[in-house]
């Protein structure tokens, strides 16, 4: 058969190249390498601004149209026949404070593999195709997490967000500012665009993928998640001298609420509820002093929404129980999310794109699976069609510097996106 007789998602699939997906991996990872394989690469710091400038160098490279938004979300545009609105892939290029290489960047970088093979294969789509980076999807520096995709979908949200603030009391409105003001030769686009579609591509982050040995997965949306703030207040005194019975003690009114959080968790069990109480500051922070002052975050999750429903009723009682004076306990919700389920016609091209890839590589079929984790396709569902394909995660560990991924299952991932793309892009 002639190659211009075989369909153009097949072609797309067919040229993706494995070790130039690989080494723009390695190449992006170096910004903000790490010596123990990890990256630090958290939203908007002076390491995120350079790697994006090493995405823009590759997009144009490829011959690609660079715009941003409001937001700093960066998209790659590959032109089509048309003008017709274009199908997004991509994901987000920040990272945790400790991260991998793959979380994000991985998604990011497929897509422009995506571009590379189109344009090795010589098609021309119907439709633009565009890569995009979002800004702060991690939102471990500024609260709350996928910024950059939720405010592309709706930019009123972006007044509060620019009120965030990090740990050093830098505003996400002020870093904003900075990034776009170092993009100045960067055209922008109009938040809120019409997108035809949207396909990110991302590791699973969890087990069930290399449980089964199955390189590549459908998924089917992704659980709802909720992020609190919850701030105690005592008064600081000296831990020698102050009776226990004399004492308004922030750390321990935080610890009663949040071991009244874990046992929640433990009853809920069986409905796979999972707690995180991940960011703790305790102030004075002293040996000797009793704080009077401490802050934790709570992360909560689950695929039943009912069930979050029932961790807030117990969350708003703990910590209005847990006020006495002179202390006080302030409770802030600062993100929430329902589930987010993709559309059935996403999900078959999905499992199309995946099945023929694992069966050319010889490998097990797709299966279909729900995130765990969030991701920026949980916004984009709310403004075109949507969809994910997961890779697996060795030992199911992310959000840790050994995050990994085996190389071919890496490609075939990228080979699944590039099959998808270009259906989409040609209808
Ligand atoms: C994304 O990083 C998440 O926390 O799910
Ligand atoms: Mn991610
Ligand atoms: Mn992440």
């Amino acid at each position: 058969m002639n190659q211009h007789d075989t369909p153009v998602p097949e072609r797309a699939q067919d040229h993706v190249n494995a070790s130039r997906l690989l080494d723009t991996i390695t190449a992006l990872a170096a910004f903000g390498g790490r010596d123990d394989g990890g990256v630090s690469r958290q939203t908007l710091t002076d390491i995120d601004l350079a790697s994006r400038r090493y995405l823009i160098e590759q997009a144009r490279a490829l011959g690609c149209d660079v715009s941003t938004d409001e937001c700093a979300n960066l998209f790659f545009r590959r032109p089509g026949r048309s003008d017709l609105p274009p199908v997004l892939t991509g994901s987000h290029a920040d990272t945790q404070p400790v991260g991998g290489k793959l979380d994000g960047a991985y998604g990011v970088l497929a897509g422009l593999e995506v571009i590379a093979a189109l344009n090795d294969a010589g098609i021309e789509t119907l439709r633009p195709i565009e890569v995009v980076a979002w800004t702060n999807e991690e939102g471990s520096r500024f609260g709350p997490g996928a910024m950059g995709s939720s405010a592309f979908v709706d930019p009123t949200r972006l007044a509060e967000y620019r009120r965030s603030i990090d740990g050093d009391g830098i505003s996400f409105g002020t870093a904003l500012d900075k990034a776009l003001a170092a993009t100045a030769d960067v055209q922008r686009s109009p938040m809120a665009r019409p997108m035809a579609a949207c396909l990110e591509l991302h590791i699973e982050q969890g087990p069930i993928l290399e449980a089964d040995e199955v390189p590549l997965g459908v998924v089917n949306g992704i659980q709802s998640v909720r992020w609190y703030r919850v701030e105690c207040r005592g008064v600081m005194a000296h831990a020698g001298t102050t009776p226990m019975d004399r004492r308004s003690d922030a750390m321990a009114t935080a610890h009663h609420i949040a071991q009244q959080l874990y046992s929640f968790a433990q009853q809920e069990a069986s409905t796979q509820l999972r707690l995180t109480l991940g960011r703790w500051v305790v102030e004075p922070n002293s040996v000797n002093t009793i704080p009077d002052r401490v802050e934790f975050t709570v992360d909560v999750r689950c695929v039943d929404e009912s069930v979050l429903d029932r961790f807030e009723t117990m969350l708003n009682s703990a910590t209005a129980a847990a006020v006495s004076a002179p202390g006080a306990v302030a409770l802030t919700c600062f993100f929430r999310r329902a589930p987010t389920h993709f559309p059935e016609e996403m999900k078959e091209l999905v499992q199309r794109a995946c099945s023929r890839a694992s069966a050319q590589a010889g490998r097990k079929q797709p299966i279909a699976l729900t995130s765990g984790a969030f991701h920026d396709a949980m916004y984009l569902a709310d403004h075109c069609p949507t969809g994910m394909i997961f890779v697996p995660s060795k030992g199911g560990i992310s959000h840790n510097a050994s995050e990994a991924t085996a190389p071919e299952d890496l490609v075939l991932g990228v080979q699944a996106l590039a099959y998808a793309v270009a259906a989409l892009a040609d209808s």
